[in-house]
C-alpha cells in the first residue's frame, strides 16, 4: 500500500476491501468521537463495501450502534422522477443498504425529493443543510467523466442545490441498475459544488481502470468546471482511497 501525504491525501492499495476498511475506520473514529454526527453519503456501486463495513462493524459493537441515534446523514443526490419507493431511487438504496440496520432517526436522514415541487425541494434542502450544518466526514464517489454527485461536465456549474440534466455518459453508467438504458432518468437532483466543499472532511473512493482517467484529470493541478472534481483540490482535507496507482508504483 501506498500513503502519500500531499495537500490531498493518497491511500493506494490494490485490495478493495482493505480500502473499504481503511475508509469505514474515518467514520467510524468520527461517530465515536463527535457529539453529533453529519455524514454526507453518496450512492452508486463503489461505496456498497464501505457501506457493509459500517453496518456490520457497528452492529458487533453496543456502543458504536447507539451513537448512530445522534447522526445525521445528507445524501448527495436523487433521480427525478423517482419516488422514494422506487426501487432505483437513491432513497430506496439508503434504506435497503443502510439506514434498515441501524438505529437511526429517519427525520435526521436528508436525501434530496425527486418528485414535487423541485425548486422547492432544492431550497428545503440547503435549509436543511443550513440547519444541521455542513458533514463533518463527506464520502464521494467519482463519475467516469469527473461528475461529483450529479454535478456533471458543464460551462459553469452550481454552487448550490439543484436540478441538473444527466449527461449521455452517466446515464449509460448507470443503466446497469436499471431494467434499460432508457429507464434511466434524464434529470436528478443534486448537492452543488459548494455545498459538498463545506465538508469538513472528504473521503473519496475510486476503484477501477474505468476511473483512472478522471483521477488523473481531477488530481492534475488544474482547475475546470469541464472535471467538476477538479474542485476537490481546493479542500483543505481530502483522502482518496483508490487501487488505481496513477503514480505508477503501487506495491
Ligand atoms: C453516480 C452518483 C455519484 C457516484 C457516481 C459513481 O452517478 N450520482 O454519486 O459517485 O455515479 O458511481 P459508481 O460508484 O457506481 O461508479
Amino acid at each position: 500500500m501506498t500513503i502519500r501525504r500531499q495537500r490531498v491525501e493518497w491511500v493506494v492499495a490494490a485490495d478493495r476491501s482493505h480500502l473499504h476498511e481503511l475508509a469505514a475506520n474515518v467514520i467510524l473514529d468520527v461517530l465515536r468521537n463527535t457529539e453529533r454526527p453529519v455524514f454526507g453519503f453518496a450512492t452508486g456501486g463503489t461505496p456498497l463495501g464501505l457501506y457493509e463495513q459500517l453496518v456490520r462493524r457497528s452492529l458487533e459493537n453496543p456502543r458504536l450502534l447507539t451513537r448512530w441515534q445522534d447522526v445525521t446523514g445528507f445524501n448527495l443526490d436523487e433521480y427525478v422522477g423517482l419516488s422514494p419507493e422506487h426501487p432505483q431511487s437513491y432513497h430506496h438504496y439508503m434504506w435497503r443498504y443502510v439506514y434498515r440496520y441501524l438505529p437511526v432517526r429517519p427525520d435526521r436522514m436528508f436525501i434530496p425529493k425527486g418528485i414535487g415541487n423541485l425548486e422547492d425541494n432544492c431550497r428545503s434542502y440547503d435549509e436543511s443543510l443550513m440547519k444541521y450544518g455542513w458533514p463533518d466526514v463527506q464520502i464521494l464517489g467519482i463519475g467516469k467523466n469527473g461528475h461529483i454527485g450529479f454535478n456533471e461536465p458543464a460551462r459553469r456549474l452550481a454552487m448550490n442545490t439543484h436540478v441538473t440534466r444527466l449527461s449521455e455518459s452517466t446515464r449509460l453508467a448507470n443503466a446497469r441498475f436499471f431494467p434499460s438504458a432508457r429507464d434511466v432518468p434524464e434529470q436528478a437532483i443534486t448537492m452543488g459544488m459548494a455545498g459538498i466543499l463545506r465538508a469538513k472532511q472528504i473521503v473519496l473512493l475510486a476503484f477501477g481502470e474505468a476511473k483512472r482517467d478522471a483521477l488523473i484529470r481531477a488530481f492534475s493541478g488544474w482547475l475546470g468546471t469541464d472535471v467538476p472534481a477538479s474542485l476537490l483540490q481546493l479542500h483543505p482535507h481530502v483522502t482518496v482511497f483508490t487501487d488505481q496507482d496513477i503514480f505508477g508504483d503501487l506495491s
